[in-house]
């Protein structure tokens, strides 16, 4: 299902429940409340802690919602035209203006400008201006690696009137999906006259989305050089408060207040989604639909056991902090931590890139771990206990509930096992079998 929409859904239920008169009145909305005080913006940070800011400005966190730049523009030049269903959506660049020529609110094609652009890979939607203070998001999305527009809904055919057509209040950016990918935002939703006043300190999650805002350090430093009086104005967070941090955007969850500060209780603030008889979780946890990754993760052991998101990311650019099983082997390598030592041979029974047949690594070389080399075999961690489904037709997202691949399961309850998923032409009873003559006896 498209992704914008099962988030829509989840996050915008109270929207539903608007009564219809109240969205007629005419408008008398107040002035919009200025921005949130207290903040410097990312670019403020850049001179005193460069290497921070160098790993963090080319991470999908900078680039999770910007304007149109020049690395967007081979979308649109030269200017091209796109079928998807019965509808027909075009592009161009007129002027310095991006534009998408689009089935608008009344079913005839209208021409939109770009005014931003959601995400970069693998996949861009464009953000375009309606009435009431509301941005829309095109259900047209932009694959940067294969160079070619798709529809983010598939082979569906939303037409305009319905709610979740990109003109409906399902692909509504404001309710649906700024929060997460902005910092410092607030809706200001208007009900008497049904508009909206969003605010925000910068697009994208920068700096103060995880740090809080920092204006205060930034004037402390700089009217205290190089003193070796310590800085007060520096916040310091738990591992527990940094999870919560994360999983304000990273979870499936419906907002309680709207107003949650970097730190908080995650509860406090939200209603998780959870494995429940809904199809939104399969019943051993792993996850069905768009449900991000920190539920998943809520339930495993090893969330139970201390580990969080930061031990396996680097926190600033995002990408794991070791290639391949060596990300894994620093915990379960042999006396490693309390964490079961794991040799990757005899433990998957599959052939290991990087590993004689002993289980012994022979490339610790993180560079000679190359993504295209180590997806060929069966023998990954992430294969068997990460297993991936694709959101939005082209992302393939880890399942972070660290589940163990039970065929059985299949068999009895239709829940999906990370074998068949890569031996597809086998059942689960042959997957089965080979499980029980593996595993069986430990
Ligand atoms: C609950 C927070 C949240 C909401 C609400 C949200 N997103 Fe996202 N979005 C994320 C996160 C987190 C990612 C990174 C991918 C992941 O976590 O697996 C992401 C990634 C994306 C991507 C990049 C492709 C990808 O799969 O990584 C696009 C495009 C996107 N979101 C569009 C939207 C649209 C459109 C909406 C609203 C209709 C929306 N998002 C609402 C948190 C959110
Ligand atoms: C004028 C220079 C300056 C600016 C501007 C500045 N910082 Fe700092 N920052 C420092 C120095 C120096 C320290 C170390 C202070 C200490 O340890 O007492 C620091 C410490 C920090 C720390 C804590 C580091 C730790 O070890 O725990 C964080 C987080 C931080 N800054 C974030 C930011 C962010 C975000 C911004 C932008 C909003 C910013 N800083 C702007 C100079 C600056
Ligand atoms: C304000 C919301 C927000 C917060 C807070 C947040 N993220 Fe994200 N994160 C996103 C969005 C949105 C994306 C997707 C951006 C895109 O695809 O352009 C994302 C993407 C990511 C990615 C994928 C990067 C990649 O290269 O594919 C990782 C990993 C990640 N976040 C980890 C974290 C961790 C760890 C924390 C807490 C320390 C955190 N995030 C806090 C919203 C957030
Ligand atoms: C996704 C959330 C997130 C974003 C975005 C983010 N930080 Fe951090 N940053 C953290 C966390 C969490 C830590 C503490 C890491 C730890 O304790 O291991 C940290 C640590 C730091 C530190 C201490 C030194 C270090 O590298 O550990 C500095 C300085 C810092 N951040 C500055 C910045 C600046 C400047 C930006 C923006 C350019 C930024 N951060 C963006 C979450 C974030
Ligand atoms: C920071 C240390 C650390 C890292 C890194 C780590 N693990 Fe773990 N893992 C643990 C600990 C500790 C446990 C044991 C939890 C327990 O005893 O209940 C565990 C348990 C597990 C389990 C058992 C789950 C269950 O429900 O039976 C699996 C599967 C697993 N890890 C897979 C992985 C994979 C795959 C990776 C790499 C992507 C990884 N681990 C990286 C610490 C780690
Ligand atoms: C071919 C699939 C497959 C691969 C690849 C795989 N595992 Fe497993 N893993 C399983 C199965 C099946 C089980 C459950 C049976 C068992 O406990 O031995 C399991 C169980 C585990 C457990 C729980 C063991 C316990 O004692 O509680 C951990 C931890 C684990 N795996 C970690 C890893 C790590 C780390 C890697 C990569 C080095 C890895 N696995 C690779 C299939 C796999
Ligand atoms: C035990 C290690 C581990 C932990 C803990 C972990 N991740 Fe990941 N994460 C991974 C691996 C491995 C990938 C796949 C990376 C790749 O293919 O480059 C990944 C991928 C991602 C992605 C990219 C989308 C995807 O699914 O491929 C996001 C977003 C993400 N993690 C967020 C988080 C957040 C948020 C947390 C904490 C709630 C977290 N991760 C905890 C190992 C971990
Ligand atoms: C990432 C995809 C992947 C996953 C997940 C996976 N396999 Fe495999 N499997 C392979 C590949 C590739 C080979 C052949 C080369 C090798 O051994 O790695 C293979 C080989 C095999 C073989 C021997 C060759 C044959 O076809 O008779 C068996 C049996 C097998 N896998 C069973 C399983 C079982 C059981 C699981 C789950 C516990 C599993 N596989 C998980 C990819 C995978």
């Amino acid at each position: 299902m498209g992704a914008g929409l099962v988030a829509a859904l989840f996050a915008g239920l109270w929207w539903v429940n608007q009564p219809a008169a109240s969205r007629l009145k005419k408008n008398t909305a107040p002035n919009p409340p200025a921005v949130p005080r207290g903040f410097g913006g990312s670019a403020s940070c850049q001179e005193c802690h460069a290497e921070e800011f160098s790993a963090w400005a080319s991470s999908h966190h900078a680039l999770a919602e910007r304007p149109p730049a020049a690395l967007d523009e081979v979308a649109f030049v030269p200017g091209r035209t796109f079928k998807h269903a019965t509808q027909q959506t075009a592009f161009r660049k007129t002027n310095a203006r991006l534009e998408v020529i689009a089935a608008g609110l009344h079913g005839t094609n209208e021409t939109f400008p770009v005014q931003r652009i959601l995400a970069h890979e693998p996949l861009r939607q464009m953000l375009v201006g309606f009435p009431g203070g509301r941005l829309q998001v095109t259900e047209a999305a932009w694959d940067p690696r294969s160079n070619e527009w798709f529809n983010v809904y598939g082979q569906e055919d939303r037409r305009p009137g319905e709610w979740g057509h990109w003109t409906g209040r399902g692909m509504n950016w404001n309710s649906m999906c700024a929060t997460c990918h902005n910092t410092g935002l607030q809706k200001n939703y208007d009900a008497p006259t049904d508009s909206y006043h969003t605010t925000m300190v910068e697009t994208g999650v920068g700096c103060e989305a995880c740090h809080g805002p920092l204006q205060a350090h930034n004037d402390w430093q700089r009217t205290h050089p190089k003193t070796r009086t310590k800085d007060p104005t520096i916040p310091k967070f738990t591992r527990d408060e940094i999870f919560d941090t994360c999983a304000a955007c990273h979870a499936r969850r419906a907002e309680i207040t709207g107003k949650p500060k970097p730190g908080d209780k995650f509860f406090d603030h939200h209603l998780l989604g959870i494995v429940d008889d809904s199809s939104t979780f399969y019943p051993d946890g792993q996850i069905a639909e768009e449900d991000y990754e920190a539920t998943a993760f809520m339930g495993s052991r090893m969330f139970h056991q201390g580990v969080r998101c930061l031990d396996c990311h680097n926190v600033h650019g995002l990408k794991t902090k070791l290639p391949g099983n060596l990300l894994c082997l620093t915990c379960h390598g042999p006396g490693a931590t309390n964490a079961p030592a794991i040799n990757p041979v005899t433990h998957s029974h599959h052939q290991v890139f990087g590993c004689d047949t002993n289980g012994v690594p022979t490339h610790l070389d993180p560079a000679k771990y190359q993504p295209a080399l180590i997806k060929e075999t069966g023998g990954e961690c992430v294969n068997c206990h990460m297993p991936q489904t694709p959101y939005m037709q082209r992302h393939w997202r880890h399942d972070h509930g660290f589940t163990i691949p039970d065929p059985l399961l299949t068999k009895q309850f239709g829940i999906p096992n990370a074998c068949n998923r890569c031996h597809t032409g086998q059942s689960a009873d042959w997957s089965l079998q080979f499980v029980e003559q593996w595993y069986a006896t430990r």
